[in-house]
């Protein structure tokens, strides 16, 4: 009979003994680290830590890893693909305590957050930097969860994704050791960029602690302007103009009318423009001259126009929200691919035949990253266990070029069809390299190969 709920006999004590009452939770106070946000994903745990520092952190781990207990890390539990939820009875180890952040250096532009600080609060450390992530769930996402996602979000096109942003890491290992490389250097060329392979490693190689972060100087006077369009081509080569010609351009994201016709239902929004339009493009952009810019290329076409803070952030709603627009008809199967840009327009047109002709019975709201070939593919109702829809979704992608993660990783959703993505040879690489960082084997064993 397993003793205290699965764990090994006197491990809670020991975890106990290391991180205090305060930093070992068991019993129903765990069930809001055991389920994600959508509902989709949900699993149990004996014990979610909670560690107060990164010395807490190696200390746990290297009990879970003399007692080859598995171990979840956790961020701000915003993740989309089940790879921070507990599905197998893992530990969860939450850094969400970790919250010791430095001053902004104004001379480089660099800050050392823990891994607990969420992105909201990174953005605004400083007046003069903002972080070159934005993602519309900053303020429970933390810095630690952004980073091992590599999560993506509204800015990419301009700053990059998450990995683009870190300029060292400190993280600890399974063994109980502590790797810290926050240097902030631009210049260190001294080897193996471990920063690097952690970001999008989804906790499989070792628990980012804290980091050394790249701001980005604060966008002055932004713009957002959304544009009604009468299809996702003319979405398409609008937002590829914009690229070419609004120096600031900051972001280029859309939406479709179903998607906004159930915001307007169940949300309350008014519509964005005095017609209805079948698609939209939202496009930002700051500096000197985006006014102008944007103005010129929408020309003569319906369009909306924000420069206050509060317009802005009333524009902004309209694709922001769309996360929660499939969850107002059930539980969504989210799939986030890209694909080539050549391919973007007959992908986005013809995936919601390709998922109906899988599923008849599907509706499927669609939205995203125009300019980065990113389209998030939501559908309801849901079925993840049956694998129907990821076949149809992945395979499609795949058959013209494209990736089955633009930006949310694999986690336990798209485990199986990482295939059409990675080769055996890279696939094999990655439980090699995954064994010299975690030969324990217990850092979330059911995310990526091993
Ligand atoms: C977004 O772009 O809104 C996020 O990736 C979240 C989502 O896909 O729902
Ligand atoms: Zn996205």
């Amino acid at each position: 009979m397993p003793a205290e709920d699965g764990l090994p006999a006197g491990l809670l004590r020991e975890f106990r003994r290391v991180a205090g009452e305060s930093g070992v939770l068991t019993g129903a106070v765990t069930a809001g680290y055991a389920t994600d946000w959508t509902g989709a994903f949900a699993g149990r745990t004996p014990a979610v830590l909670r560690p107060a520092d990164p010395e807490q952190a190696a200390d746990l781990l290297r009990l879970c890893a003399e007692a080859d207990v598995a171990v979840v890390p956790q961020g701000g539990n915003t993740g989309l693909v089940g790879g921070g939820v507990p599905g197998h009875g893992e530990v969860v180890l939450s850094l969400a305590r970790l919250r010791d952040a430095g001053p902004v250096d104004p001379g480089s532009g660099q800050i050392t957050a823990g891994a607990g600080i969420t992105l909201a609060e990174v953005a605004a450390a400083h007046p003069d930097f903002d972080l070159g992530v934005l993602i519309a769930s900053r303020g429970s996402a933390t810095v630690g969860g952004a980073i091992a996602t590599n999560a993506g979000g509204l800015r990419v096109l301009r700053y990059g994704p998450m990995r683009a942003q870190v300029r060292g890491v400190e993280a600890v290992l399974s063994d109980g050791s502590v790797l810290s490389h926050l240097g902030g250097l631009v210049k260190d060329n001294t080897g193996y960029d471990y920063p690097s392979l952690l970001a999008g490693s989804e906790g499989t190689l070792a628990v980012i602690t804290a980091a050394r972060l790249q701001l980005v100087p604060r966008p002055a006077g932004p713009v957002t302007v959304i544009v009604g369009l009468d299809g996702v081509a003319a979405v398409h080569s609008l937002a590829l103009r914009a690229v070419r010609e609004v120096g600031g351009l900051l972001s280029a994201e859309f939406f479709l009318a179903e998607g906004l016709a159930l915001l307007a239902e169940r949300a309350g929004l008014g519509p964005p423009l005095p017609a209805p339009v079948p698609a939209y493009l939202l496009l930002e952009a700051a500096g000197p001259g985006a006014a102008d810019d944007l103005a010129g290329l929408v020309g003569d076409l319906p369009a909306a126009v924000g420069t206050s803070p509060a317009q802005r952030a009333r524009l902004w709603a309209y694709r922001e929200r769309h996360p929660e627009v499939a969850g107002f008809l059930g539980t969504p199967v989210k799939l986030d691919v890209s694909v080539p840009a050549a391919a973007w327009a007959r992908f986005t047109s013809e995936v919601p035949g390709v998922v109906t002709a899988a599923d008849p019975g599907a509706r499927v709201i669609i939205y995203g990253h125009v300019a980065d070939g990113n389209v998030h593919v939501n559908i309801v109702p849901g079925g993840a266990a049956d694998g129907r829809h990821q076949d149809a979704v992945f395979s499609y992608t795949a058959s013209l070029g494209g990736s089955i993660s633009a930006e949310h990783g694999i986690g336990v959703l798209k485990g199986p069809w990482l295939g059409l993505a990675r080769s055996p040879v890279e696939q094999a690489l990655f439980a090699r390299i995954r064994r010299a960082f975690d030969p324990a084997g217990i850092l979330n064993p059911h995310v990526l190969p091993r």
